[in-house]
């Protein structure tokens, strides 16, 4: 089969497409045809090796944190699926990815695919929808009638956040560029803010939100000035850069590690079935196509979610 894999870390040149042997299923583990994968900024992080210290892969290393396809094959003791189901999963690292024509995973971490949308596109869905689903309902428990600010909506996690937020009752602000913000404003937040018209905190001078939620990489000055438009006693969530370790007027600080979990994945699948949460995919290209789209990230010249395709 195809795969892309890396053999070192490094720049988007170590991403090469070879042929290898097809994956078999261990014990627990099903084997999947590849129908799409997606591009997060975790992949290239893994790639350059800078999360080598407490996320190791083995090397040689295939990225696609997102998978969606068919079961193909199942390993031993592998119980609730069977071939031909159609299915989605988060494959945390060290799993191998799914760039690659067929991808072996554990079981456990598996969603049935939502049937209302082209199997390949569900690849949009699960890393950044389960970091948008833990960021609010985890770490910020968020309810309904508070005031959210979510920065970086304009990005694949910002999206799910939107409208995750919009349909638990909250008031969001979401920033976003003007190359996104028709996509944003049809999640349904109260107001935008284009964070290139003039910087966010400056925009938002003398506002304070019950929750913020953080999804631009920023420097440690940005993100603790992002962290003080937090109202006192609310709760600042960074999936990116920290925020200060104690920001004093009650407010609670919390880092965001995305995790595989099966059961939201499959909440968040009913939503898109029910039209609740949409899945909305800005480019579809095949799968060599993703050392190009790697560099295209780097350089901030993606548009919300890329879907690679064997
Ligand atoms: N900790 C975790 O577990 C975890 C999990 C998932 C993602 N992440 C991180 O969270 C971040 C977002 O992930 P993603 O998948 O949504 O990335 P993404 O799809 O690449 O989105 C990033 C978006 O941020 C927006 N943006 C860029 N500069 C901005 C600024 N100065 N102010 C406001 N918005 C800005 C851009 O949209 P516009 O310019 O069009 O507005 C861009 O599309 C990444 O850094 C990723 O590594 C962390």
């Amino acid at each position: 089969m195809q795969a892309v894999r890396f053999h070192s870390y490094g720049g988007n040149e170590v991403l090469t497409l070879e042929t290898i042997k097809e994956p078999t299923p261990g014990p627990l583990e099903v084997v999947v045809k590849v129908a799409g994968t997606s591009f997060n900024p975790l992949d290239a992080a893994i790639r350059t090796g800078i999360l080598r210290e407490f996320m190791p892969v083995e090397l040689p290393f295939t990225p696609g944190v997102d998978v969606a396809g068919t079961v193909t094959a199942l390993g031993e003791h592998v119980t609730g699926w069977n071939i031909g189901d159609a299915v989605i999963a988060y494959l945390s690292p060290p799993a191998n990815g799914a760039a690659a024509e067929y991808a072996a995973v554990p079981a456990a971490l598996l969603a049935s695919a939502p049937k209302t949308v082209p199997l390949a596109d569900a690849a949009a869905l699960p890393a950044v929808g389960l970091t948008a689903h833990q960021a609010l309902f985890e770490h910020l428990d968020l309810q309904a009638g508070e005031r959210i600010l979510i920065n970086g909506a304009g990005g694949g996690v910002g999206g799910y956040a939107v409208q995750l937020a919009n349909r638990a009752g909250a008031s969001v602000t979401a920033t976003a560029s003007p190359r996104s913000t028709e996509r944003v404003r049809s999640y349904g937040p109260d107001r935008i803010i284009d964070h290139t018209e003039r910087a966010v905190t400056e925009a938002l001078a003398g506002e304070r939100f019950d929750k913020v939620l953080q999804l631009v990489r920023s420097t440690p000055e940005e993100t603790a000035a992002l962290a003080a438009l937090t109202a006192d006693g609310g709760v600042f969530a960074s999936a990116t850069t920290p925020g200060p370790q104690d920001l004093g007027r009650g407010v609670r600080m919390e880092q965001v590690y995305v995790r595989s979990d099966a059961k939201r994945l499959t909440d968040l699948v009913t939503l898109v079935d029910a039209g609740e949460l949409r899945i909305d995919v800005a480019e579809r290209l095949p799968l060599d196509a993703l050392a190009a789209v790697h560099d295209r990230a780097f350089a901030g010249g993606l548009l919300g979610k890329t879907v690679l395709i064997p």
